[in-house]
């Protein structure tokens, strides 16, 4: 089996596994709890956001459990939104954001916001400039994701951040989903002010994230109940998550550092595979691209069609975003890209992890080639 689909989620380690099964066996007193065994769930989840914190680099007190990315997003976006809605009522946001964005800020439209979709180039990416000149008097948050899930567009978060030290009074989040672990970000260094992160996109638990609240800045909760997260997020906190993201995370980034530049072969490996094989056109820009996504259209040929013939053969690969996959529709992203509209249709994206190799590559190239060379006889 050749898994790459990672970017809709990745396999959990076993050793994530195992801290969830004893935290959750063992320690399972809820952190609220006066007696002892509340103590100690509550010391776990103190530890969980400390040692977190520490791998980004942020302070202890600025990290906020949630049940994932799409949490997280709303939070942020949503909580800014409302809490400043006297200041002002217009955000932006790029047009290829993940629905969690995307939709959040539809909502918030339909509610009386205004909201700036900025359209990005060929390569998917949005410019400082054009952030820049969307901003008006009334603009209170600016929500742009690090890197792209669709394509791997990496966008000038940076520049972006760095632009709005002009701006002291707009909110800037960066949906770091698709980036921990492959697309560093300094949070210290850089003007964010909201960070969403997502642990089963890197080997953590699905329903377990976090969100990043600079220190100072306040939000509107979105949840009513018994003021956990320190009035950010009612719900009773699920302890075994946040140990088990603490060590998602430091398993990650430990094997990023030893492992980018094999995860950059991998991609180069495919990327050359792709290019040789007729009527592929790769969507994934070479520059400012993530290192573990890379999407392509073999012409002619529907997506549905050709990931159900590589499942066949033991390859998985997915066609947009896992969200909207089984949508009909084609890709949002792409579609901004300005790929026409049948390209679109054929899209198919590979996401890799750490866990993948040259060999597998490789494998999946030849598969690429003989289901492509099987499909288009057929269709012919
Ligand atoms: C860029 C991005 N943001 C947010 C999410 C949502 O995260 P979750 O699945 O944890 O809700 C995803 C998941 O695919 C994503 O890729």
């Amino acid at each position: 089996m050749i898994y790459f689909d990672n970017s809709a989620t990745t396999k959990p380690y076993k050793e994530v596994l195992d801290s969830f099964v004893t935290v959750s066996s063992e320690f399972f007193g809820n952190p609220s709890s006066l007696h002892s065994m509340g103590g100690q769930a509550e010391k776990l989840l103190s530890q969980a956001r400390e040692q977190i914190a520490q791998l980004i680099k942020v302070k202890p007190a600025e990290l906020y459990f949630t049940s994932g990315g799409t949490e997280s997003n709303n939070l942020a976006i949503k909580g800014a939104a409302l809490l400043n809605r006297n200041k002002g009522r217009h955000l932006i946001t790029s047009s290829v954001e993940h629905a969690s964005v995307q939709a959040a800020m539809e909502q918030l439209e339909r509610d009386g916001f205004e909201i700036t979709y900025l359209p990005v180039d060929e390569k998917g990416r949005v410019s400082a400039g054009a952030v820049e000149k969307a901003i008006k008097k009334e603009t209170s948050l600016i929500s742009i994701m690090q890197v792209n899930n669709e394509v791997g567009t990496v966008q000038p978060i940076k520049e972006i951040g760095q632009m709005l030290k002009k701006y002291p009074t707009i909110l800037f989040h960066v949906d770091t989903v698709q980036a921990i672990g492959k697309v560093p970000l300094s949070l210290s260094e850089n003007r964010v002010d909201f960070c969403s992160l997502s642990a089963h996109k890197f080997h953590g638990l699905k329903g377990t994230g976090a969100l990043f609240i600079r220190g100072g800045t306040r939000i509107q909760p979105l949840f009513s109940g018994g003021n956990q997260e320190r009035m950010v997020r009612s719900g009773t906190e699920n302890v075994a998550g946040a140990v088990a993201m603490a060590k998602a995370l430091r398993m990650t980034l430990a094997k990023s550092e030893r492992e980018m530049e094999r995860m950059k072969k991998i991609q180069s490996i495919l990327r050359t595979g792709l290019n040789g094989i007729e009527g592929v056109q790769i969507h994934t820009p070479i520059d400012n691209a993530a290192p573990h996504i890379i999407n392509f259209s073999i012409k002619g040929i529907k997506s549905e069609v050709f990931i159900h013939a590589l499942e066949q053969k033991g390859i998985f690969v997915s066609t947009t975003s896992a969200c909207s996959s089984k949508k009909k529709s084609p890709s949002r992203t792409l579609l901004a890209m300005g790929v026409p509209e049948a390209l679109a249709e054929s899209a198919i994206r590979i996401s890799l992890s750490f866990d993948n190799t040259e060999d597998e590559a490789m494998t999946a190239i030849k598969a690429f080639e003989d289901t492509a060379n099987q499909l288009g006889r057929v269709m012919k």
